[in-house]
């Protein structure tokens, strides 16, 4: 482990507690306990060094809704290889292996979240691999599976993220995408495949419930 990396797992360990996410309660993930007190201390604390504002804190209504659904739905994933595309806190990854992946891969932009997907990972005796950078850079045909969770809501992370979606399912690999309505999710090619009424912190997703959808990305 370098320091860097130790540093990150302490940061982690110091702002966050062991919690279930209401859909996924088989999960035990590092995440904010205080949903809101918390991201913001960690976000200002975060943003006076100049790192991103912490994802990784929170286990997202399209994360569960994915996670949940490939633990229900095995099949998708069962020795498959596996891209966590986004992964945050790397709850979707972690869902796929304990679902039979045979690897997954969780990948996202911030250095913590690699952290804490790895930190995940053991607190639920499986082992991700994880990759801090953008998903983008990836071959598509290096995964049988890619799941997306919670990618749409910013512009400039959700335009090319979708592009790169569509070229990986165009190119013949399975494509699955949680999502609660976020403002750039795309609208075309789309099949819905599960709803769930995710209870959310109000603070946070503005609604105690928040409804969310599993879509397979089809072929254009
Ligand atoms: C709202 S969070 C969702 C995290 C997790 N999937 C969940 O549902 O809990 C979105 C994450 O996607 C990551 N992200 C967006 N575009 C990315 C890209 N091109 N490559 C890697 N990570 C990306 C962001 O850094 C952020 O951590």
């Amino acid at each position: 482990m370098t320091g860097e990396h130790a540093d990150r797992i302490a940061f982690i360990r110091t702002h966050a507690t062991v919690e279930s996410p209401p859909l996924t309660p088989e999960l035990k993930l590092w995440l904010a306990k205080e949903a809101t007190e918390l991201w913001e201390a960690t976000e200002e604390f975060l943003a006076e060094k100049g790192l991103p504002p912490p994802f990784w804190a929170f286990a997202w209504a399209g994360g569960q809704a994915l996670a949940r659904f490939a633990m229900d739905r095995p099949e998708i994933v069962k020795d498959k290889r596996v891209l966590d595309f986004g992964a945050g806190c790397g709850m979707v990854a972690i869902a796929a292996l304990m679902a039979g992946a045979k690897d997954a891969l969780a990948v996202d932009l911030d250095e913590f979240a690699a952290a804490s997907a790895l930190l995940n990972g053991t607190e639920n005796g499986v082992m991700p691999k994880a990759f801090a950078g953008d998903a983008t850079t990836l071959a598509p045909d290096d995964f049988d599976v890619i799941l997306a969770a919670d990618v749409c809501y910013d512009r400039r992370q959700a335009d090319p993220a979708t592009a790169w979606l569509r070229q990986a399912v165009n190119a013949g690999t399975e494509v699955y995408i949680g999502d609660p309505g976020r403002r750039y999710f795309p609208d075309e090619d789309l099949e819905p495949l599960a709803d769930y009424d995710i209870p959310t912190p109000v603070a946070l997703e503005q609604y105690p419930i928040t409804p969310t959808r599993v879509w397979r990305l089809t072929a254009s």
